[in-house]
């Protein structure tokens, strides 16, 4: 008999690797309705492929490898780069608006560190929810799919033999827990949700980490997490974005005096690769002087037709972007870390795939290029199904674990808080060790729950790269080392590191 594919996860990796899973039946596990509580439908930009005339995929991959710092794979980047026209004509061709001239010109926005205007757009910066939208009558349409709407994969099932996965303990969504058997993808996205300050649904903690994590599987490059520069400051939980396609239109980051800061912090001014642009509006906020992003001359008017989803959070909080600077503050965006994976989203575990944000082939190194997430999504998802379609593996008997202890909210509050003041935008070995000792004493009182094993992967990884890399910015190590390695833990070896990085971070 062959068992479902059972997809954990319903933002662009999860639907997209269910439709090219066909035909093997396919069960969608989403915690919330589909369309909501991923990020996929919050992302402003668009998709990042090369679809100009003066473009290339060479040149888009050579911007993503340098992007990432010394940490891209560049097969990874390669693979990426040559699919990503493609990937967004199917987008296209299954519904999804892009901006396209008659004659077939796509309308494309340029974004920081592209040497070209790249990304493919919807409605100025509705493109994840225009995306989405399509994907979802997509999956609806499919006869392979079922949908299990409020379900939620808690943990998963090793196979008897202890060699693989063989399946997912799920909450239904009558709170009853029924365990499932398959091969499963995890493409339960980010853990920015760990984070006080995000651009991502606050539900996203790293639960596919740890649920991976727990069967054996390694996860690669944890202490890279991006803060996008230009989240909305208004006190909002999840923040609201402020689309790095501004700065491409011409917006300028100013102080509350009114100057103009990233022209003397980096020679490509307001389109310097993300992480430095985070680290100078981070230190504008720090020493007081205040951050905003000017569109007043650049957008204007045409502010409410061409971003009508940042004009809608500004003028909610009573800002009006036309006629006033956006109060903008760095937030925990995008985790380019996760479960390390092959270039077919296999993870190692027999009959475990992770596909989009919790996955990390290799992509994204040490800083993500903006616009690339989408891609990765749609270009790793359609090869782990096809992977899984060539190669199905026959599960042995599973075992069905307890479903993992939780974190009630205020213990969850404050792990987010010091997430953010030790391991944000700028850390050092003495916070990244106290966050470790948070996450210690949360732990003996509450239990393993998955926040706290994904944050711990987060801190430890931290603690351990003494360079300043990319969108890891260690105070007491600024410098980048000669060599780029990328950090590799499984579950046993991060807690037989525990002790010893807790001292010495201590001692640092
Ligand atoms: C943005 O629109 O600024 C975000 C795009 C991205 O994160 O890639």
């Amino acid at each position: 008999m062959t068992h479902p594919l059972i997809i954990a996860g319903a933002g662009i990796a999860g639907l997209w690797t269910a439709l090219h899973a066909a035909p093997r039946r396919v069960i969608l596990l989403t915690g919330a309705p589909l369309g909501q509580g991923s990020s996929t439908a919050w992302a402003q930009g668009g998709v990042a492929a090369a679809l100009g005339r003066d473009d290339a995929p060479a040149l888009h991959a050579a911007d993503t490898v340098a992007a990432g710092a010394g940490l891209v794979d560049p097969e990874a980047a390669r693979i990426l780069s040559e699919a990503g026209p493609g990937e967004v004509e199917a987008l296209y061709a299954l519904g999804a608006p892009f901006e396209r001239a008659p004659d077939g010109v796509w309308a494309l926005s340029r974004e920081a560190a592209h040497s070209r205007a790249r990304v493919a757009r919807v409605r100025g910066d509705q493109a994840g929810a225009g995306i989405l939208a399509a994907l979802i009558a997509a999956v609806r349409a499919a006869d392979h799919v079922e949908i299990r709407e409020g379900w939620r994969a808690e943990a998963l099932m090793a196979s008897a033999c202890g060699q693989g996965c063989a399946g997912v303990l799920a909450r239904r969504a009558d709170g009853a827990l029924e365990a499932i058997t398959g091969e499963v993808v995890l493409a339960a996205g980010s853990l920015c949700g760990l984070y006080a300050v995000t651009t991502t649904p606050w539900t996203s903690q790293g639960h596919a980490l740890a649920m991976a994590a727990a069967l054996g599987a390694v996860i690669r490059d944890a202490e890279f997490v991006q803060f996008h520069p230009t989240a909305i400051d208004i006190g909002r939980d999840p923040a609201p974005l402020a689309t790095e396609a501004l700065r491409g239109e011409g917006a300028i980051l100013i102080d509350q005096a009114g100057r103009r800061f990233m022209a003397c912090a980096h020679p490509d001014g307001e389109l310097a690769p993300r992480d430095v642009v985070a680290r100078a509006v981070h230190r504008q906020l720090r020493t007081g002087r205040g951050a905003f992003l000017d569109a007043r001359k650049a957008v204007g008017e045409a502010f409410p037709e061409r971003f009508p989803a940042v004009f809608a959070a500004c003028m909610s909080a009573g800002i009006d972007p036309r006629t006033a600077p956006i109060p903008v503050a760095p937030a925990a965006h995008y985790h380019m870390g996760g479960i390390a994976t092959d270039l077919n989203g296999y993870t190692g575990v027999p009959g475990l795939y992770a596909v989009g944000e919790c996955a990390a082939p290799g992509v994204h190194g040490a800083n993500r290029l903006a616009s690339n997430s989408l891609l990765d999504g749609l270009v790793f998802a359609r090869r782990a199904a096809a992977r899984l379609n060539a190669a199905p593996v026959r599960l042995a008997p599973g075992r069905a674990p307890a479903a993992p202890p939780a974190l009630p909210g205020p213990a969850l509050q404050r792990l987010r808080q010091v997430m953010s003041a030790e391991a944000g935008v700028e850390r050092d070995g003495a916070g990244l060790a106290r966050l470790i000792n948070v996450i210690d004493a949360l732990e003996v009182r509450y239990g393993p729950a998955p926040a706290l094993i994904a944050a711990r992967f987060v801190a430890a990884a931290a603690l351990m790269r003494t360079e300043s890399r990319g969108a890891h910015f260690r105070l007491d190590h600024p410098a980048a080392s000669h060599e780029a390695r990328s950090s590799c833990l499984t579950l046993e070896g991060l807690r037989a590191l525990a002790a010893p990085l807790s001292a010495a971070g201590a001692a640092e």
